[in-house]
């Protein structure tokens, strides 16, 4: 379906419709889970006031809200240290009533965040960080009994929903961080597609791209995923969320979009991802930003602690 030719219009995989569908699917599990007499529950974290983080962090409460989980939110000063923040996740830990516990991250440069992180017990990791969970995901666990990452756990239900072949494919994921790029290639190798990571240091990074069938932007570099570097009929997943602020970036990346313009005056500001919007005309299907993968990680981070819920109690 998606194979299409160069001629074919690009197919738009519509991140937020898949994210309600997937919240309509955890809005009945929780209610399942009420009628078992338990109710989910995520306790986040955010340290200081990072403009950006308090915006998610609301967000992520408003739907645990919305599909009926308890949430809880908990704001340390900037200035806490790796020790009171270590005292906050052991009674986070030990409470009956927290199926999950998040910390937001980016944390202050003096806390010690693999230590925060390796902190939270196992079974409450919704964000999948852990190193046990990293590993059992590399392991190839079943995805039923794994706490995966929520960005690239949102990725492969795209591609899953969309009905998008991935066994056997080429992928090929640009970026290797702990939270997208790494974890998000263990799972295209575990449903079998064939995986290749690029990142800063890569050479001729254009000619491996245009081989690949499913391509992953994951850079954080605005348009940097050029015409050139697509193979005619791929799909591309964006993960990028960039906000540009200049004229001149708004004439390189949406030329003659009259409604980009109108909202960029407006605002002072639009997002463009990882990917060039010129290079979506050879794709088959693509993630458009915003609109793609960013409305996937609060419906999987949901999904994640109904899941941690159901898990802990066997
Ligand atoms: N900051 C950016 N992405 C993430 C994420 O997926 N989880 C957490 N905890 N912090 C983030």
């Amino acid at each position: 379906m998606f194979m299409s030719s160069v001629t074919t219009a690009p197919f738009i995989l519509d991140g937020i419709a898949i994210a309600s569908q997937i919240k309509s699917e955890l809005a009945v599990e929780v209610a399942a889970a009420r009628d078992h007499g338990y109710i989910p529950g995520l306790a986040v974290i955010l340290v200081g006031e990072v403009p950006a983080s308090q915006i998610y962090v609301r967000s992520k409460v408003k739907t645990c809200a919305e599909l009926g989980i308890y949430s809880e939110m908990h704001t340390p000063p900037a200035s806490s240290s790796t020790e009171e923040l270590l005292h906050l996740i052991a009674s986070l830990n030990a409470r009956e009533s927290i199926d999950g516990i998040l910390i937001q991250l980016p944390l202050p440069a003096h806390v010690d965040t693999p230590r925060l992180l390796e902190a939270i017990v196992p079974s409450k990791d919704v964000d999948g960080f852990h190193p046990i969970n990293s590993g059992r995901l590399l392991s190839g666990f079943p995805t039923a009994k794994v706490l995966a990452p929520c960005t690239p756990a949102g990725i492969m239900e795209v591609l899953r929903r969309s009905k998008i072949p991935i066994s056997g494919q080429r992928a090929v994921v640009i970026g290797r961080s702990n939270i997208v790029g790494k974890p998000a290639a263990a799972m295209l190798i575990n449903a079998s597609a064939t995986v290749t990571i690029c990142h800063s240091q890569t050479q001729n990074l254009a000619a491996i791209t245009r081989e690949a069938d499913i391509l992953v932007a994951a850079i954080g570099r605005p348009g940097f995923v050029t015409l050139d570097m697509v193979q005619p009929g791929a799909t591309i997943i964006d993960v990028g969320i960039n906000r540009i602020t200049t004229e001149a970036e708004l004439e390189r990346f949406f030329p003659g979009d009259a409604a980009r313009r109108a909202s960029f005056d407006k605002r002072g500001s639009t997002l463009v991802g990882d990917v060039d919007p010129a290079a979506f005309a050879v794709a088959g299907a693509y993630t458009p930003v915003p609109g793609g993968v960013g409305a996937l990680t609060i419906a999987m981070l949901m999904a994640n602690t109904v899941k941690a819920a159901r898990l802990r109690r066997g």
